[in-house]
């Protein structure tokens, strides 16, 4: 059973507070909530704190279009986020925002620590820059005609209609996208991360247990091409914190967001009056994990242990990275509907439906996701309606009639039982390995199983036979420990459809509790646990979504 209790941060990758969720982001939050939910179940301490990562130009600009101070704006959207990810169930612990006092001081200390490691250098470079909107220009802030093909409008580094990568000053006529300028060459200083310092470091912790194999030889590849210098200031007006020593420079917005999951945790600390040091200090038997696209990897598995390491704090115990969400086979695309924001989807769809398609199609590995709409209804009717809810309702009823639910008071078929509970561990280990899609087959063979029981005894035949109602209470009773069993194991993806069914059984449903079958147990009335997914409002959502 259950080893000792271990003490385990876990955290999803802190969204822009720039633009509302959308299902690609619940996909993230979905997967890491699973994995919480089932480490808490299973009796450890496990927190998971997440945050709005709140700097930079592009959340500076949006803020800006609504009309509002940065601060204003970044509350706002916070608002939103916290709200749309409650609505998918997500269950953080902590849900903080990159720009707080706990972010500030420990961004300033971190980078005190490379500074006065020597891992801070100062070099002069040219950027492009808006004279009229006063602001260095990121690439993606500049447009111009294609060099190559002479398409207009190409924006950055590469061409959409030729596919040509080229530098953004080889653009003809290039402007800036913000005011229509024609940008300038501006030389500015800026301070950089020496990341090759920590060359024999990154190779050695990325070869560890820490890193799916995929991910591992991608980062493996970019240290041996030689690690770069990595550029991590910005100079003003910039939203975000003014480097400690440097006036007007300030931190480029990725130095400071994964150092907000440190934030996050210290006020989760403080709130509770948790110690704080044994997350982030060394030499603790805390574990960490970062739950993150696989378009970010180089900052999680490159610049942020360099940054740790370099700051004398502990590293992550393991990054997992997950593919990208697409909609019936293609990125999710405005036009066709299928940008599905978070919110959309909940006016219109149940979020365990989405759960639940997540979890049977997620495995531990990163390629992309697809989420086909008609697959979705399918699976979620067939598996969750027809299968798992089906048990519990067919074996209610004659229970409430005749018996006024009460469950027998022996087990007619222990073994079956006992093999529905022993089936716990197998499925335990597939969630620890993020193996989802295996955890959620194996319990519906099992609820194919426990239909296949229910089936052959017939209790609706031996209902209407004199002196039978014994056997018909025994089946029944089998029944609903069985489905005890796979409501237990379906509780970190479904919480709220397991809370009602935890009603009806009458119990709190936990892998720990599961020893014994219930016997001679009370249950309450049953009630409708899910309703099925239905088409119409699938195809709504998707009309809401081109709007
Ligand atoms: N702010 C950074 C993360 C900082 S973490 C210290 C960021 N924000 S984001 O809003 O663009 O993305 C947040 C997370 O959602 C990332 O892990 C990203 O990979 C993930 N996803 C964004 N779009 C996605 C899909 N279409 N599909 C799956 N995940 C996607 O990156
Ligand atoms: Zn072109």
């Amino acid at each position: 059973m259950t080893s000792q209790p271990r003490d385990i941060l876990v955290t999803s990758a802190l969204p822009y507070a720039n633009a509302p969720l959308h299902l690609g982001h619940m996909l993230e939050q979905v997967q890491t909530d699973i994995w919480v939910r089932f480490q808490k179940s299973r009796g450890h301490h496990c927190l998971y704190v997440c945050a709005d990562d709140a700097h930079g130009t592009a959340i500076m600009l949006s803020a800006e279009q609504a009309g509002r101070s940065p601060e204003d704006h970044i509350d706002t959207v916070r608002e939103d986020h916290l709200r749309d990810s409650t609505g998918f169930l997500i269950a953080f612990d902590n849900y903080y925002s990159t720009h707080s006092e706990e972010n500030r001081h420990w961004s300033g200390e971190i980078f005190s620590r490379l500074e006065a490691g020597g891992h801070i250098g100062l070099r002069e470079i040219v950027q492009a820059f808006d004279p009229e909107k006063g602001l260095f220009l990121a690439d993606r802030f500049i447009k111009g005609t294609c060099p190559r093909c002479k398409t207009p409008d190409q924006y950055g580094d590469n061409c959409e209609a030729c596919g040509a990568t080229y530098s953004p000053s080889d653009l003809i006529d290039p402007v800036s996208a913000l005011s229509g300028a024609t940008p300038e060459d501006r030389a500015s200083t800026h301070l950089f991360f020496h990341l090759a310092h920590f060359q024999d470091l990154l190779t050695a912790w990325t070869q560890g247990e820490h890193l799916q194999p995929a991910i591992r030889n991608k980062l493996r590849e970019w240290i041996d091409a030689g690690l770069q210098d990595w550029d991590i200031s910005r100079d003003a007006p910039y939203f975000g914190f003014e480097i400690p020593g440097h006036p007007g420079k300030y931190f480029y917005v990725w130095l400071d967001a994964p150092i907000g999951y440190i934030a996050s945790s210290q006020d989760y600390c403080r709130r509770e009056g948790e110690d704080f040091d044994r997350w982030w200090q060394p030499g603790h038997s805390t574990e960490l994990y970062h739950f993150i696209g696989k378009d970010i990897v180089n900052f999680h598995g490159l610049f942020w242990p360099a940054m740790l390491q370099a700051a004398g704090l502990r590293l992550p115990t393991a990054i997992y990275a997950h593919g990208f969400l697409t909609v019936d086979g293609t990125k999710m695309s405005k036009s066709r509907g299928t940008f599905i924001r978070a919110s959309t989807y909940l006016e219109h769809l149940d979020p365990e439906y989405l759960r639940y398609y997540f979890a049977a199609k997620l495995g531990s590995g990163v390629d992309d996701f697809d989420l086909n709409l008609s697959d979705f209804i399918q699976r979620v009717n067939s598996d969750l309606v027809g299968k798992v809810v089906n048990i519990a309702s067919r074996c209610a009823g004659f229970l409430r009639k005749k018996f006024d639910n009460q469950m027998s008071a022996d087990c007619a078929e222990p073994e079956l039982v006992q093999q529905f509970i022993a089936a716990g561990e197998g499925i335990a280990d597939l969630y620890e390995a993020r193996e989802f899609s295996r955890a959620m087959r194996e319990i519906i063979a099992l609820a194919d199983r426990a239909n296949q029981y229910v089936d052959d005894r017939k209790p609706w035949v031996m209902a209407k036979e004199e002196g039978r109602e014994q056997e018909v209470q025994a089946v029944c009773s089998v029944g609903i420990n069985l489905f005890r069993a796979l409501a237990t194991y379906l509780k970190p993806v479904l919480p709220a459809m397991v809370g009602r069914a935890e009603i009806f059984l009458n119990i709190n449903l936990d892998w720990q509790q599961l020893q014994q079958p219930l016997l001679g147990h009370t249950l309450q009335d049953f009630k409708p646990l899910l309703q099925r997914v239905d088409p119409a409002q699938v195809e709504a959502m998707v009309e809401a979504g081109k709007s």
